[in-house]
């Protein structure tokens, strides 16, 4: 179960905010898709999500954790929210001179010290999952992009997390793989993985999005189910859907 909910969440640079007052809630399962033009916030909101950002004020529960943020996080708790989210960015971060079935078991190995045939049994079970049969002893390098994308997912989910976050992961794809992701999108959200997602593609929020967020100037300026994509209530997004 991970329902999220962050409350009057603020964000700085050194002196330069980047979120203003974020207030979010979502539920298991939930796909969220992230819009909003360049510079709006979307990763920074991205990075507290696994507290690769730690906002200054207002806080997070996120399952069976909460974080108030006017005090310092405890690492512990940390450490742990960190192994519930599983993040794939645009560049997939592969282990170049990793396979795929390696860049899948280093982390699960290493981390959660699983044992190695375990690891290799999952693995094999995500590979078939992500329709990567037979790549498994492949290099990255030998891979095309939407391969690489689905063995970067792939990673992420041998560490079983309850939220995946992808952070604009079908911007250098074609169509036939934005597809393919949307339907994988899909699959996980059945098995209860809670999703955020931002993207430029407003036909893959379309077809994947409970909810949608939209986003400017480190604000949240709209947000509801995906009928506001039809209909949206503010100018910004009306103005930004036309484009
Ligand atoms: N590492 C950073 N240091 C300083 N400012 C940053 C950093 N990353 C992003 N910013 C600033 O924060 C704001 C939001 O950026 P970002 O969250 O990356 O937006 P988006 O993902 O929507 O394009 C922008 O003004 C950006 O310049
Ligand atoms: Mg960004």
């Amino acid at each position: 179960m991970a329902d999220i909910q962050l409350n009057s969440i603020n964000c700085f640079y050194g002196a330069s905010q980047s979120l203003f007052d974020i207030n979010f809630s979502t539920t298991t399962g939930d796909t969220v898709v992230l819009l909003g033009p360049s510079g709006a916030g979307k990763s920074s909101l991205m990075r507290v999500f696994n507290l690769m950002q730690t906002p200054v004020s207002g806080d997070l529960s996120m399952g069976q954790y909460y974080f108030d943020f006017t005090k310092p996080p405890k690492s512990d708790d940390v450490r742990g929210l960190r192994t519930e989210v599983g993040m794939v960015f645009q560049q997939y971060h592969l282990w170049p001179h990793f396979t795929v079935l390696e860049n899948l078991i280093e982390a699960p190995c290493k981390v959660l010290k699983m044992a190695k045939e375990q690891a290799i049994e999952k693995a094999m079970g995500l590979i078939a999952r992500l329709r990567l049969h037979d790549l498994e002893h492949r290099y990255p390098a030998q891979l095309s992009g939407g391969q690489q994308q689905r063995v970067a997912i792939a990673r992420a989910l041998m560490m079983s997390p309850k939220v995946m976050l992808y952070d604009e992961p079908t911007a250098a794809l074609d169509p036939q793989i934005t597809a393919q992701f949307s339907e994988i999108i899909a699959e996980l959200s059945e098995l209860g993985i809670t999703q955020i997602i931002v993207t430029h593609e407003i036909a893959l929020a379309e077809k994947v999005a409970s909810k949608v967020v939209y986003m400017e100037g480190g604000r949240i300026i709209e947000q509801g189910d995906k009928s506001i994509l039809e209909h949206p209530a503010t100018n910004e997004l009306k103005h930004f859907l036309l484009h």
